[in-house]
């Protein structure tokens, strides 16, 4: 359940980054809205999904990290983890405020009316659509600090930490 919320959320994420960036350089058409429909839904859909996957690691601990791991590696993957976890939480909560401020009346995959978080307003808008795009910048480091790290107990360290993490890997 955990590698399966942990690499299908991976994949949507990837996809949900590609929506976004795409949504903002479109020019204004209904390819355009469409677009946004599409990132603003399954941002969304993340963030449920995140709510679930924090309840199932409550509930399900994750196995130990190698013993042999040196006190600063185990304290950069807990913080780097935490980072991850608060931004897919941050994203979806910034797209909303910028989608309140903006006045953009919403319904989640057509069905589940937003209701506004903040009022309109047009300075509110710029400044949470900036913030927004910082979360996403910090994410894309994040992910790639994190997968950089991975690759590392794989191909130097020779270690299981990503082998069990793999789908098809063992259980340990
Ligand atoms: C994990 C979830 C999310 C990720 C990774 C994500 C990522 C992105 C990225 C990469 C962009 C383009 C960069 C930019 O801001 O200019 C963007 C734009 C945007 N996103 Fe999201 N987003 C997420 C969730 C949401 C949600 C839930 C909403 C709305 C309810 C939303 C609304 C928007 C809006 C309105 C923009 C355009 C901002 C602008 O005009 O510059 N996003 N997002
Ligand atoms: C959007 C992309 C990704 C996100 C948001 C993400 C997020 C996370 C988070 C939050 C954890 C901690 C799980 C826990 O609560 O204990 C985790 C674990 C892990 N991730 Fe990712 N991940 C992503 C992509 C990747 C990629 C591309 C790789 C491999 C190349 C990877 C390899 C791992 C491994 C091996 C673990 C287990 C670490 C351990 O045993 O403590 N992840 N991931």
């Amino acid at each position: 359940m955990a590698r399966g919320l942990h690499w299908g959320m991976a994949v949507l994420v990837g996809v949900q980054l590609a929506l976004g960036a795409m949504a903002v350089t479109w020019r204004v058409s209904p390819a355009k809205v469409e677009l946004f429909f599409w990132h603003k839904s399954l941002g969304f859909l993340i963030f449920a999904l995140l709510a679930l996957r924090l309840a199932w690691r409550a509930v399900d601990r994750a196995p130990p990290l190698p013993a042999a791991m040196p006190d600063w590696e185990r304290t950069a993957a807990r913080a780097n983890q935490a980072l991850l976890y608060a931004l897919l939480a941050l994203l979806p909560l910034s797209g909303w405020i910028v989608n309140s401020a903006a006045n953009v009346p919403f319904r989640i995959f057509r069905i589940v009316p937003l209701p506004a978080i903040v009022p309109p307003d047009e300075a509110v808008t710029r400044a949470f659509a900036r913030v927004h795009l910082g979360f996403a910048m910090l994410l894309l480091l994040a992910v790639a600090a994190h997968a950089g790290a991975a690759w590392r107990h794989h191909r130097v360290r020779r270690d299981d930490v990503l082998a069990r993490m793999l789908p098809w890997g063992g259980r340990t």
